[in-house]
């Protein structure tokens, strides 16, 4: 197997994640950080984000050396044979992706090429955005110079990130020449999975229609819990029956507040803007993004519905990130549902496994806004228990201690996580999502 000198640009989720992986599998690997902060950070071994797995692999690949950190983009883009791009390509006021970071690594890397190189993106960006890379290495020196641009879409879930990253469902490589997808081939080698090559454009088009085409099972499945909460069915019931089929497929069909996180909100919006530029109406995903938008309201409006008046009343909430597994809380619906409930006179008292330093940042701890280091220290006196996050721990959560501790029993769960049977067992009321009428009675 060829071993290459790899250059990672920006230490963030997909780039952190892999470099490390880069380097477990047999590449010379530099990763490029330019705050200040982060890189002491990783420089140190500590890993910036929570990641089941990566702190020790990174500890490990800095101290055999094949992983090393640094601010210095022109060195390291010097120095390596291949540069994946992963800095980040936030959303713009209109929904298009701000792509401001990805032109500025383009520009470093078109004034030190001298031998051939291979510029991939990984970042998750909008169809042609490798046409405009090369666009701007032309326009910034590297005119007549060896190179390839390249796509190779990054699929890694966060908390399962290292697991997608070694056995990914696919690997995604859009190329222009032989070249290019022979090392890409290479780097890959020793993973084994099906290997997709196609040119650049479709690439780029894979990855954002794989997000969006997964957030609309969800916003589907959503809305089928709210039948399903009408006339008395039951969502999981109905996703099972339909997962069954394997044209359908059970993944992505969990019911519950909606999705969150880094991805899906910013690429549905980049989607749709991408589209729109091309006179394409995919008004569809602005269905998806409105029913996700709305999950919101009609929870608090159910907890409404039970507990009557919300003032002066306390509610304990465990799970602040988007989803278990990791400490990110961007777009998560805690986010979102919290100031409504501190807007109606609640109380809340706040626990995460991991999240609880990220969340104090937005939320400071105040007499209304209170944290907890346990589960129960949390649901202590809450007139209501709202889970929020499916996190192991939750699931496996002694629920006769949770009714004891409870001056109301209780429990708003917007992640479906136990049974209505086994909860009721304990005397609590349980109040599921698209599971049925007989459990809001
Ligand atoms: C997502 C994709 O799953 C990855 O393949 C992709 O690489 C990544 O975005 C990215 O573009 O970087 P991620 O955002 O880490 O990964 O998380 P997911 O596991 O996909 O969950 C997204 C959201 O959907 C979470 O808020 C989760 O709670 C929610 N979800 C997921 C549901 O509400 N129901 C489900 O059945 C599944």
């Amino acid at each position: 197997m060829s071993s290459y000198r790899i250059a990672v640009v920006g230490a963030g989720y997909v780039g952190l994640v892999s470099a490390c992986g880069f380097a477990e599998l047999g590449h010379e690997v530099v990763c490029v950080e330019k705050d200040e902060d982060k890189l002491a950070m990783l420089k140190e071994g500590v890993s910036p984000i929570y990641e089941p797995g990566l702190e020790e692999l990174l500890k490990e690949k800095l101290a055999c050396g094949s992983l090393r950190f640094t601010h210095d983009l022109g060195e390291s883009a010097a120095w390596a044979q291949v540069i994946f791009i992963c800095v980040g390509t936030p959303p713009r006021e209109d929904g298009s992706a701000d792509l401001s970071q990805v032109e500025e690594v383009a520009r470093r890397i078109a004034g030190v090429i001298d031998e051939y190189k291979l510029i991939v993106e990984k970042s998750t960006v909008p169809v042609k955005t490798a046409q405009w890379i090369k666009r701007t290495i032309e326009l910034y020196g590297g005119k007549g110079k060896s190179y390839d641009v390249a796509s190779n879409p990054e699929f890694l879930r966060e908390g399962n990130a290292l697991n997608d990253f070694f056995n990914p469902d696919r690997i995604v490589i859009g190329v222009e020449s032989d070249r290019a997808e022979k090392i890409l081939r290479d780097i890959y080698a020793k993973i084994d999975a099906p290997i997709l090559v196609t040119d650049i454009n479709t690439a780029e088009i894979i990855k954002h229609a794989s997000n969006s085409f997964l957030a609309m099972k969800i916003s589907f499945i959503n809305m089928v819990a709210d039948l399903c909460e009408a006339v008395g069915a039951d969502v999981k019931r109905v996703a099972k029956g339909m997962g069954l089929d394997r044209r359908i497929g059970e993944a992505f069909l969990g019911a519950g507040i909606g999705y969150g996180g880094s991805c899906f909100p910013k690429d549905l919006k980049a989607f749709i803007k991408i589209a729109e530029e091309h006179h394409v109406d995919f008004s569809l995903l602005k269905e998806v993004q409105k029913i996700n938008e709305l999950r919101i309201e009609r929870f608090l409006k159910k907890i409404k519905d039970v507990m009557w008046v919300l003032k002066d009343k306390e509610i304990a909430i465990w799970g602040l990130s988007f989803k278990p597994d990791t400490d990110d809380i961007r777009e998560a619906p805690s986010l979102r549902l919290i100031p409504l409930l501190l807007s109606e006179g609640v109380s809340l008292r706040l626990y995460d496994p991991k999240a609880i330093n990220n969340f104090k940042r937005v939320f400071p701890e105040t007499d209304r806004v209170r944290y907890f280091t346990d589960p129960y220290s949390a649901v202590e006196g809450a007139h209501a228990l709202v889970i929020l996050t499916e996190w192991e721990e939750f699931k496996r959560a002694d629920l006769a201690r949770v009714k004891e501790l409870l001056l109301t029993p209780l429990i708003f769960d917007g992640r479906n996580i136990f049974e209505p049977e086994e909860v009721q067992k304990f005397g609590l009321e349980y109040y599921p999502v698209g599971r049925g009428r007989s459990c809001v009675e």
